[in-house]
């Protein structure tokens, strides 16, 4: 296409209203169109506040129009495949929160409707346009840190996402580990060969209510023999917290938690520095930068990021896990495909 794509939102809700005010942010790289969300009060109160004269409950109102170019897919995890499925279906480039769905097979489905009509799909692992996380893979890939030999990725939330949330969320490796699936894969340059993960319910009765975990550790292991651990909370108490660190044959990289403002006091108590308490703060720039990234290849005609493929695995990555946390076993991965028998006997396929 040439000139600014015409962008419809699906989903107003936390991360919906940031990736609104960062399309409404750039006029100069794409033109809003309209915001649809099935809750009518949500609706009515988003588009009054940023004075949206094209809202709806329905999403015909993007779907049905043929002067929007691309979709922006930020509702709830379980309806982002029919979402990204009538996207392509109506021609339209989508942008879809992760994950792309609860399920490899519902993935395939939405990413087999991508490609047959051509259209464009990227994922939103913010990450990876973070500028800490943009410069330790810029020291891998330039072979400054040497092999990389382990990666440490921890990430906690200040605290559990509401019940409702969490009941439809897919557990914990779907919703949250995702982000250091990808980041992990993304670092490494590769995807690792077998994934071992253990996990508790600590810290609500909401998640054990929903049968879920909200405290665990995945360890991952490469070809070479190189190692990954990755930590997930959803609570901390000092708030948001995600520390990455790249230990190679020839130094280490730490991608560290950000203060809100680059000061540090010294007193008779100690030494203290402010920091950003939730992800929505330590990833503004980040969601930005994604979002203009997919705005630029909509424009261009050029390929995204982030894509669907790169979803995908970060969601066998997760099933592997949860398969590893239930069976007590590690969980072999391949690409393009991996089917083995597991010690325990049952047979387990993990495509990546
Ligand atoms: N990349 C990130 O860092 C990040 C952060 C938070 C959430 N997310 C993802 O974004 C998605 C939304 O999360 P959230 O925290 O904003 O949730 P939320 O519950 O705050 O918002 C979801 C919104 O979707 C709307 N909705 C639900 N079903 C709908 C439907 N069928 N059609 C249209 N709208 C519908 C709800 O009314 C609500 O306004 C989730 O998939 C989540 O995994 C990603």
């Amino acid at each position: 296409m040439s000139g600014r794509p015409r962008v419809g939102l699906i989903g107003c809700g936390r991360i919906g209203q940031v990736h609104l005010r960062n399309l409404l942010a750039h006029p100069e790289k794409c033109e809003f169109a309209a915001l649809v969300d099935s809750n009518r009060g949500s609706i009515e109160t988003i588009a009054s506040a940023y004075r949206l004269d094209r809202a709806s409950t329905d999403v015909a109102l993007i779907f049905d129009d043929p002067t929007i170019d691309a979709v922006v897919i930020a509702s709830s995890t379980e309806t982002h495949a029919a979402y990204i499925e009538a996207a392509a279906g109506s021609g339209k480039s989508a942008f879809t929160e992760k994950p792309i769905a609860l399920d490899l097979d519902s993935t395939d489905r939405a990413l087999a409707a991508v490609e047959r009509a051509g259209t464009r799909l990227q994922v939103g692992f913010q990450r990876r346009f973070d500028s800490g996380y943009a410069q330790a893979r810029e020291a891998i890939e330039s072979g400054e840190l040497g092999a990389v030999e382990m990666i440490r990725d921890a990430m906690r939330d200040p605290s559990p996402p509401p019940k409702e949330y969490l009941a439809k969320s897919g557990g914990l490796f779907r919703d949250m580990s995702i982000h250091n699936f990808d980041c992990v894969r993304w670092l490494k340059g590769e995807d690792p060969v077998e994934v071992f993960a253990v996990g508790s319910a600590l810290t609500s009765d909401d998640v054990r209510d929903v049968d879920d975990i909200d405290t665990s550790i995945v360890t991952m292991r490469f070809a070479d023999g190189s190692l990954a651990c990755i930590e997930n909370s959803r609570r901390s108490g000092f708030g948001y917290d995600v520390r990455t660190e790249i230990f190679g044959s020839n130094g280490a990289l730490m991608v560290g938690d950000s203060r809100e403002t680059p000061v540090r006091r010294y007193d008779r108590l100690g030494v203290h520095e402010d920091h950003q308490f939730f992800f929505l703060e330590r990833f503004a720039g980040a969601y930005e930068a994604e979002m203009v990234s997919f705005l630029d290849a909509v424009a261009t005609d050029t390929e995204v990021a982030v894509t669907g493929a790169d979803g995908r695995t970060a969601l066998a990555l997760a099933e592997a896990a949860e398969r590893s946390r239930k069976s007590g076993l590690p969980v072999p991965f391949g690409s393009p495909a991996v089917e083995r028998a597991g010690p325990d006997s049952q047979r387990m396929t993990i495509r990546a």
